[in-house]
């Protein structure tokens, strides 16, 4: 989604603000832009397309500067071009403005600035802002900072903002509600992004800008917070936690290659100071701090979008399974809107890789406001969902920058797992033998993965076979079948191929009628968990002359020899399988968009980090 970097210092603005873009594409963009002082003149340039577009674009043109703001934007209002690509100059060409979010009342505010006299040139409710802004500066005859804070009390919707003005090379204004804002602090120097990753190679150290906050950045100054309402704040400067080569591909071909080949290491930093092997322990202190409300739990429920509701699909048949409490999953976008029934005794859980997914953050909130529980599963510290919930558990699969989450996921899976168990054997409704099973097989996951990494090779070779797909069916049962759906949208989100996925009995009320010897299917029939019964639904599809790519547990010749390919995984308790016949549907949805020629870390019109709903 939309990502914002801005920087005001001694060096020169251009270059750290175009290497912060590329660091935002990750997040999904369709046109760039860049605003810069330079003496008199604020000069801004856009160009529809890649961050390579903008910089051929601004080529020979003055690009001068130490203070400048700069953007990659996600349409929302108005189609993908140079004119509504941000910044946004204001009507007198005097402010420019870059934002994230949905100005929601932005049609009211148009008509009311159009009648002062204003006009527009794109079709963005960003220009409005802008306007707006400068309305309020000019008629109230105030400051950037407080034109900025009246502007902010007209708006409803959610921003992340930075306005920089002509003639005053010493200040970025930039405010935050609803959509990620963090300063980077140097010396003598301010960085601003809407995520960590423009500012982590030149510092470490970095303020979260928080709900309704207005951050004013002045050159050799201390920076000064205050809310839309006036209340100054004391900035509270945290340390990053990530690095540099987190971000890089690491002689990879691909971020999302780079992150499938990192989830033996993701996991065990997952499960680094939680899983005792030796102990045959796991402790969670999100859990551990807040025992007696997820004891006390008459409910729970998760709420995530996308690859985090598939993770969440998973966590309910571990925590049915092992603590014996009813779990719903509920689709963020769905929950927040459908004026669900939240009970204080209920008890929520919010998954997000980003912690910044806009239907998620507002689930929160409203089981926040109906007195529920909230625990917080997220990848990225420090982000709004942690900030917002009661407690929660860090993923540390570290930073994922493929926009198809894969790494994300499985530590995902790995915490609700940990979860669940740790539920469990405080309620005494796991036996202690299994509990001490599971707690060893745990430990053995992250060398199992490594296994089947080692059948790579093969699967790209055979991924080539089946380019000529334009539908996919993937089948599960059990835990398998949330794997299956995981595995379907892996493939149509960067291959572009349809796909669905299934549990695999239900084939045969609809699904089956599409089987023909050109449909592919991928059928997860692992030993652990109903083996025969998906065998059964392997024998229909063969009957039918569907192709069969299955994933299948070491040692097993029924599935191989019913299959065209398959691809083994180490056997392992039911529960975890996920973890393992995860990675090969990865892998092969990824060999098959490299092979197609699809751009596999950033597909078209998908985003990253989803901060509008
Ligand atoms: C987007 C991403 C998906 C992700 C989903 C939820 O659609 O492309 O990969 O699963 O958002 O994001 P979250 O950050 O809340 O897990």
């Amino acid at each position: 989604m939309c990502g914002i970097v801005g920087y005001i210092g001694n060096q020169q603005a251009y270059p750290i603000l175009i290497k912060g873009l590329q660091r935002l594409e990750y997040r999904g963009y369709d046109s760039a832009g860049i605003a810069l002082i330079h003496g008199e003149k604020l000069n801004v340039y856009k160009a529809k397309g890649k961050v390579s577009d903008l910089v051929s674009f601004a080529e020979q043109k003055d690009i001068e500067g130490t203070i400048g703001i700069a953007h990659t934007r996600w349409a929302t209002h108005g189609e993908p071009n140079q004119v509504n690509a941000h910044p946004h100059f204001s009507q007198s060409e005097e402010l420019a403005l870059i934002h994230n979010g949905i100005i929601e009342n932005y049609a009211l505010l148009k008509e009311g600035l159009k009648e002062h006299g204003y006009t527009f040139s794109s079709d963005t409710d960003t220009e409005v802002l802008i306007q707006l802004i400068e309305y309020i500066k000019k008629s109230n005859k105030v400051n950037l900072a407080q034109a900025v804070q009246l502007a902010l009390n007209e708006v409803v919707g959610a921003y992340a903002i930075a306005v920089i003005e002509k003639g005053q090379p010493d200040i970025i204004v930039a405010a935050r509600k609803g959509s990620p804002l963090v300063v980077g602090v140097g010396d003598d120097e301010f960085f601003l992004a809407s995520d960590a990753t423009p500012i982590v190679e030149f510092t470490n150290r970095v303020v979260y800008i928080g709900e309704e906050e207005i951050v004013v950045l002045r050159r050799n100054k201390e920076m000064r917070i205050k809310t839309i309402s006036n209340i100054e704040k004391t900035p509270e400067i945290k340390e990053l936690e990530m690095t540099l080569s987190q971000l890089e591909k690491g002689g990879f071909p691909h971020f999302m290659i780079k992150e499938i080949f990192e989830q033996p290491k993701t996991l065990s930093d997952s499960m680094r100071g939680r899983v005792n092997v030796e102990e045959n322990n796991i402790k969670l202190a999100g859990f551990i701090d807040n025992k007696e409300k997820f004891l006390k739990a008459k409910r729970i429920i998760i709420t995530a979008c996308g690859t985090s509701w598939h993770a969440g699909l998973i966590g309910k048949y571990a925590i049915e399974e092992f603590a014996r409490i009813p779990v719903e999953v509920e689709y963020s976008s769905e929950f927040r809107y459908r004026k669900p029934v939240i009970n204080p005794d209920d008890l929520v859980i919010a998954i997000s890789q980003s912690g910044e997914t806009a239907d998620t953050l507002a689930a929160v909130e409203l089981a926040k406001e109906n007195g529920a529980f909230i625990f917080g599963i997220c990848n990225v510290v420090g982000a709004s969902i942690p900030r917002n919930t009661h407690s929660g558990c860090y993923t540390h699969a570290g930073p994922e920058i493929g926009v198809a989450s894969t790494k994300a996921f499985t530590a995902q899976v790995t915490v609700l797992t940990m979860l669940a168990l740790m539920i469990g054997k405080e309620k005494a409704t796991i036996t202690e033998e299994l509990y001490l099973k599971i707690v060893h097989e745990l430990g053995q996951i992250p060398a199992k993965i490594t296994e089947i990494l080692k059948q790579d090779a093969r699967i790209a070779e055979f991924a080539k076979t089946f380019t000529y797909a334009q539908n996919f069916i993937y089948l599960g049962r059990g835990y398998n079948f949330p794997v299956a759906l995981e595995g379907a949208l892996k493939l149509k989100e960067i291959s572009y191929i349809h796909a669905e996925g299934y549990p695999a009995a239900e084939m045969k009320h609809g699904p089956i009628a599409l089987i023909s010897q050109e449909m592919p299917v991928v059928v997860i029939a692992t030993s652990a968990g109903m083996y025969e019964k998906v065998v059964s639904n392997i024998q229909e599809i063969k009957a039918r002359k569907g192709r069969i790519i299955s994933v299948v547990t070491d040692g097993d010749v029924v599935v191989k020899n019913l299959s065209d390919y398959s691809i083994s995984i180490p056997d392992t308790e039911e529960c975890l399988v996920p973890l393992l016949a995860s990675i090969p549907l990865q892998l092969l949805a990824y060999h098959i968009a490299v092979v197609k020629g699809c751009n596999v870390d950033q597909p078209r019109n998908l985003a990253k980090s989803v901060t509008v709903e």
